[in-house]
């Protein structure tokens, strides 16, 4: 079965669906997006993800070309296609083709994209395990509540992780940790779950408030606040979330040991709250 690709209403192969080298996704990087997964073939969280979708079209002026409604079907006729025994949604909106101006253009339509494929669960080792992050400066822009395809300063981020040997790399704006390049990040001092609050310096994940839901639900206090870069190195535990990454460990930051070094406890156990809650 080949990956499912979906263009303006229709689907067809993925090799099969292209946009114009005039698309200003491509030129400008003038788009949004969304990653949604399945847990047993149900899109998690969908309509969380296309609240979120609606909400980074409207921060950039663009005019969504379906509803929430549609995309909705849209996206389980994808799955659906695809068959996959779980399935990796990705949703790109731009604002279309268009000779290249910076300013909108007046006539071009919004190009709307959906890839399908198989989501592959994160690597059962690493999860028991736990990551190394290191720490990069955020040269994001001010918007990153904003879930715009202009990634460039977190693919650099995420590519040097890789080279320094570690998973993720942590933003870090004026000595505050913001969030990571492909997720959010929370971490435990003595027993406080602590994260960077909602607002113009981070996506607000969707796991993110999942996670803080079942963390208060268990009576384990929560605070949404500024989180300095010390704070980090001196925390418990430490630990990422993302539709990716779910919740993975973070064992280093910058080559030095978290807490004791293993996965902490408190992590553990909203891992378990996570998975249960998946039904
Ligand atoms: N990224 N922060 C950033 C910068 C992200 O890119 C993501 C997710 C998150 C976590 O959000 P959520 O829990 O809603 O997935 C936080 C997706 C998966 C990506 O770009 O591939």
């Amino acid at each position: 079965m080949p990956d499912i690709g979906f263009l303006n209403g229709r689907f067809m192969p993925l090799d099969q669906a292209m946009v114009s080298v005039e698309d200003r996704g491509f030129q400008f990087g003038d788009g949004v997006y969304e990653v949604i997964r399945t847990y047993r073939g149900v899109p998690f969280q969908l309509e969380a993800h296309l609240g979120r979708l609606e909400r980074s079209a409207k921060a950039i002026a663009l005019a969504l070309p379906y509803q929430s409604r549609e995309w909705q079907d849209f996206v389980l006729e994808g799955i659906r296609r695809g068959g996959y025994a779980e399935s990796k949604v990705y949703i790109q909106l731009t604002r279309g083709a268009a000779p290249r101006e910076h300013l909108f253009p007046v006539a071009a339509r919004p190009t709307a994209v959906m890839t399908v494929r198989e989501m592959r669960p994160i690597d059962a080792a690493l999860q028991a395990s736990g990551v190394g992050v290191i720490t990069v400066e955020d040269l994001r822009w001010g918007r990153c509540d904003i879930k715009s395809v202009n990634l460039l300063p977190n693919v650099m981020a995420r590519q040097r992780a890789k080279e320094a040997g570690a998973f993720e790399a942590i933003f870090v704006r004026g000595g505050e940790v913001t969030e990571g390049a492909v997720s959010n990040v929370m971490l435990v001092r003595a027993g406080v779950l602590v994260t960077a609050p909602e607002g113009e310096r981070i996506l607000s994940g969707v796991t993110r408030a999942l996670v803080l839901a079942l963390a208060r639900k268990e009576g384990i206090p929560a605070e949404e606040r500024a989180v300095s870069v010390d704070e980090l190195r001196r925390a418990d535990e430490v630990f990422l979330t993302g539709t990716t990454v779910e919740i993975l460990p973070v064992v280093r930051v910058d080559g030095a040991l978290v807490g004791t070094g293993k996965p902490g406890a408190l992590t553990g156990l909203l891992s378990e709250r996570f998975r249960s809650s998946l039904g």
